[in-house]
């Protein structure tokens, strides 16, 4: 069994990323939960589109990539603000998901967070329009996130839940 690394995106990992957010979650288990206006990892040309330099892009959101065998099997964004490190989002591939992967890549951001300053990790996920929150609810609540009990309302039909983990 190959080891998970986790590293720094760069731009010549666009089409790995794009292609493992594809397979994370078929479009229409999405239905009712995102919307397209925010596909832009599962758009070759959108990503580049906002990639600036080194595993940035635009507006200070950082990617890095989770491997093995030499592979891209996961992807995680995240900005660094001042007082907490937000985590827009984490894909893993199918086959790879439940090993422990996701798992790593909060680890991971939580050293960051703890050596860079910000005191909390902020995430959130949707609930669709019966209350009926996304399937990565589950894992956020097993990797110490708090539901905040907000249900914040969109343009669409599915609302924002925000979640917080503070860290020591
Ligand atoms: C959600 C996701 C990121 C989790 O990553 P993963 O690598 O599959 O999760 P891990 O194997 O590291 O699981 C870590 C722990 O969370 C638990 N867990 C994982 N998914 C879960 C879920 N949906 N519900 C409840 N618990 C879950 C695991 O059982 C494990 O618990 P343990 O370590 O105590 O045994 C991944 O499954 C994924 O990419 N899903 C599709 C896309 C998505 O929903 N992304 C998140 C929104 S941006």
């Amino acid at each position: 069994m190959s080891a998970i690394t986790i590293r720094e995106a760069r731009r010549e990992d666009i089409p790995s990323i794009v292609e493992t957010c594809q397979d994370s979650t078929t479009n229409e288990e999405l239905i009712g939960f995102s919307t397209p206006e925010w596909g832009t990892f599962r758009d070759i040309k959108k990503l580049r589109n906002i990639w600036t330099t080194g595993n940035r892009l635009k507006d200070d959101y950082e990617v890095i990539v989770s491997e093995k065998g030499g592979q891209i099997v996961g992807f995680l964004v995240f900005k660094i603000e001042e007082e907490h490190l937000y985590i827009d989002q984490v894909n893993i591939r199918h086959s790879e998901q439940g090993a422990g992967v996701g798992r790593a890549f909060v680890e991971y951001v939580e050293r960051l967070a703890a050596k860079s300053g910000p005191i909390r990790i902020e995430t959130d996920t949707t609930e669709n329009a019966d209350g009926v929150p996304w399937k990565s609810y589950g894992f956020w609540i097993r990797m110490g996130f708090k539901d905040t009990g907000q249900r914040l309302k969109t343009k669409w039909s599915f609302k924002t839940i925000p979640l917080v983990k503070w860290i020591n």
